[in-house]
């Protein structure tokens, strides 16, 4: 797709991959976009690349536009591959270039790159570039996701570049969220926000919530956000920076997600009492199996869920393999303000549901145990017990949930 212009003389130069579905193991079943915006000002201004696989995109998308080489500026907001890593390529045709960074972007980029002869700007938050008529403000983003993250806001324009942050892993043609909504739904979009947001960004949440209030602080006016992926949000900005406080804040549904797996389908022969538990006390459920579902999906539905019920078989004295995957993957993301659970089946020795336990508690998440457990498979007794527990587990749910409203 060719640059489109997204402001007067600014213009998204950037790649659509429309074919990836693993994004370094997170599933990305409707694609994404590298998003790369060149601004012609007198001093032509490239802010980011693209993944190396698409270099050639941008580079088509900007010769578009001007001959490359007229580019004098360099911003590169982050380095993370997807991003950062076709920068050799574009260098090579922008070899006098200077290149605005962090200092622990330079860094990194020495760890990828032969740098040598390349010419840096160290940026600091508040620092200003000149480019001519317009003014970039850098804003250092640290761990927003990762150490180098900054972003780049234009005053003359209320624009703000702000990389990962406010993105989403969505290939469309649409490049506006107006252009969007039109052609699709606004909760397709709010999804892949949450999807994006639960996957890459959960554990930031409390460093979020400080940077975009610092930033609501600076007084910039933002009429227009750019993201390193996904859609540009043009029609009300302010929807997804109140999303993402929403959502740094751990705000949730009140909604009761089962995620499990099962071996011989006798963990799986609990859930329907433990649902009808849930449902009787007034509380909407949604259930995911683990090996039908992508662990992305499977975070995703967990992360807007304030409650989750874990079902695990025991296998060998502990859990299931792909729960414990899951406990593992969700661990790394450190959730808070949820309320969690477990129950399963066992042979002999049981531990599966014990240790999906001892992983909640890893997590500091509020745990309602203890969990139910059957042997080999729920007689009639086991499944009274399990509609109780999934009772018991939506009347805590709904007392926790009511701290945070
Ligand atoms: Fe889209 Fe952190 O890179």
């Amino acid at each position: 797709m060719k640059a489109v212009e997204i402001k007067p003389d600014i213009y998204w130069v950037g790649a659509i991959d429309w074919a990836v579905r693993d994004f370094h193991g997170y599933i990305t079943p409707n694609g994404t976009t590298y998003n790369n915006y060149l601004i012609v000002d007198k001093q032509v201004t490239l802010l980011d690349a693209v993944k190396h696989d698409f270099a050639e995109v941008t580079i088509g998308n900007i010769k578009g536009i001007i001959e490359p080489s007229r580019i004098e500026n360099l911003v590169i907001n982050h380095i993370e591959p997807d991003h950062a890593s076709s920068i050799d390529k574009i260098m090579k045709l922008i070899p006098d270039a200077t290149i605005y960074i962090t200092e622990k972007g330079r860094k990194g980029l020495e760890r990828y790159f032969d740098t040598s002869g390349w010419k840096f700007k160290i940026v600091k938050t508040g620092d200003i570039l000149n480019i001519g008529k317009r003014n970039l403000l850098f804003i250092e983003t640290p761990m927003i996701h990762w150490p180098d993250s900054m972003m780049t806001y234009i005053k003359e324009d209320k624009l703000l570049i702000s990389q990962d942050a406010f993105g989403q892993h969505y290939a469309s043609a649409s490049r506006f969220d107006d252009e969007f909504i039109k052609c699709f739904s606004v909760s397709e979009l709010e999804d892949a926000v949450r999807d994006y947001y639960a996957n890459i960004l959960m554990p930031f949440g409390a460093l979020i919530k400080k940077k975009v209030e610092e930033i609501q602080k600076m007084g910039l006016e933002i009429d227009m956000i750019a993201p390193d992926h996904g859609i540009i949000w043009r029609d009300d900005p302010s929807k997804v920076i109140k999303a993402y406080l929403d959502m740094a804040d751990g705000k949730a549904d009140l909604v009761v997600v089962i995620i499990y797996d099962t071996m011989w389908h006798s963990t799986e022969q609990m859930i329907p009492p433990i649902l009808q538990g849930i449902k009787d006390e007034g509380v909407e459920v949604k259930v995911i199996k683990l090996r039908s579902t992508p662990m992305s999906g499977a975070i995703k539905e967990f992360w807007k869920s304030r409650g989750c019920l874990v079902g695990t078989p025991t296998l060998n004295n502990i859990m299931f393999p792909s729960v414990a995957e899951f406990l593992s993957h969700l661990r790394g993301l450190r959730p808070k303000k949820r309320i969690v659970g477990a129950f399963g089946s066992y042979g002999w020795g049981g531990g599966a549901v014990k240790e999906a336990y001892e992983e909640f508690k890893k997590m500091g998440l509020e745990v309602v145990e203890p969990g139910v457990q059957v042997v080999y498979r729920a007689s009639s007794e086991d499944e009274k017990r399990c509609y109780e527990f999934g009772r018991e587990f939506a009347k805590r749910m709904k007392e926790y949930h009511g701290k945070f409203l």
